[in-house]
């Protein structure tokens, strides 16, 4: 149910937050927080019943992640991934190549990969160093090991309606918005940015339900008057609080799928000033993560999705399903 209430619903009296008559509290406008780790877990839960369900039948669906080098946060993501294998029931394999690995190596290990029938889905960890050809790479792993949906194999079939592994945090910004009951066919979609991992892709899952879509990007001139349309905003452009107050329609639904670290005492002051447990938090640890949306922004929205704790545990969650779809797909399975 959305707690929004425009100005217009109350009395001039109520335009502050206080007490209605039956008791409530209400505010001028609240928006709504889409609860993206509840959500998450909710998923989790359906794949872990089965992966059960498979393993009953001799299948265990398997993952394989591949993380090259040392990059601190790729290590968080990737290690996180096998763990929520184990804990939903799937084999997962790590496999980590030195910094120094070359392409021709990088390409061996895929092709054993791809033969592998333990293995239902491998994921390459980005980024890769630069002297591995990331795109022959992507382009090696079998499609229908794709988990990542990265293959152009993939990309072609999503971008035809043909059923295909899609990329995670897009499809979990769908599952966001479908989960929580917020229309998308015939809305004003505004994505903002166009990488291949979020924006492009979730533009086109957009575009397939039904949505009016319109991609923005870093060279888009006055982008507040597109952002000012939007009935779902999706800021994914990977710029800390880009999207500002002014930018938002009132009640519109934000999806922030933005992950900035923040670690500039006066730069927090700028996103934060008067949030008293992130501050605690900041001083803390040093740092801090702010989506691409400013936070007094969300205000503005109907409901939106908070960083952390957004859109981000959506990517595993939907990793995982792609793992099992990928496993049933291969096997002839219905998917
Ligand atoms: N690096 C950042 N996001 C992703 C992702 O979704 N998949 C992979 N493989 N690498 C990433």
């Amino acid at each position: 149910m959305s707690l929004f209430y425009s100005s217009l619903d109350l009395p001039p009296a109520s335009r502050f937050p206080g007490l209605s008559s039956n008791g409530a509290i209400y505010h001028e406008r609240m928006a709504r927080v889409l609860d993206g780790a509840a959500i998450a877990a909710e998923i989790k839960a359906e794949v872990k019943a089965e992966v059960e369900r498979l393993v009953a039948q001799g299948i265990r669906p398997g993952l394989a992640a591949v993380l090259v080098g040392n990059v601190p946060a790729s290590e968080i993501y990737v290690r996180s991934k096998v763990k929520t294998c184990e804990a939903l029931g799937l084999f997962s394999e790590l496999i980590t190549p030195p910094e120094t690995v070359t392409t021709k190596e990088m390409l061996a290990l895929i092709e054993r990969l791809n033969a592998r029938e333990d293995i239902d889905g491998i994921l390459v960890q980005l980024p890769l160093p630069p002297q591995v050809n990331a795109k022959q790479l992507l382009e090696a792993v079998s499609p229908d090991k794709d988990v990542d949906g990265f293959h152009p194999v993939n990309v072609g079939r999503l971008q035809t309606g043909q059923p295909a592994l899609a990329p995670c945090t897009a499809e979990g910004i769908i599952e966001i918005l479908k989960r929580s009951r917020l229309p998308i066919a015939g809305q004003n979609a505004v994505v903002v940015g166009r990488s291949d991992i979020v924006g492009k892709p979730t533009a086109i899952l957009l575009l397939a339900e039904n949505a009016t879509v319109t991609v923005c990007h870093s060279k888009t001139r006055d982008l507040g008057s597109f952002t000012r349309q939007a009935d779902i905003l999706v800021a994914a452009i990977g710029k800390p609080a880009l999207i500002t107050v002014e930018m938002v329609k009132p009640g519109a639904t934000i999806v922030d799928a933005g992950i900035n670290r923040v670690t500039d005492r006066a730069q927090f002051q700028r996103y934060f000033a008067g949030n008293e447990r992130r501050e605690e938090a900041f001083l803390q640890k040093g740092s801090t993560i702010v989506g691409d949306v400013l936070p007094a922004a969300y205000e503005q929205a109907g409901a939106y999705t908070p960083v952390p704790g957004g859109v981000g545990p959506l990517t595993i969650a939907m990793l995982m399903a792609n793992t099992v779809r990928a496993a049933k797909l291969r096997r002839g399975l219905p998917a």
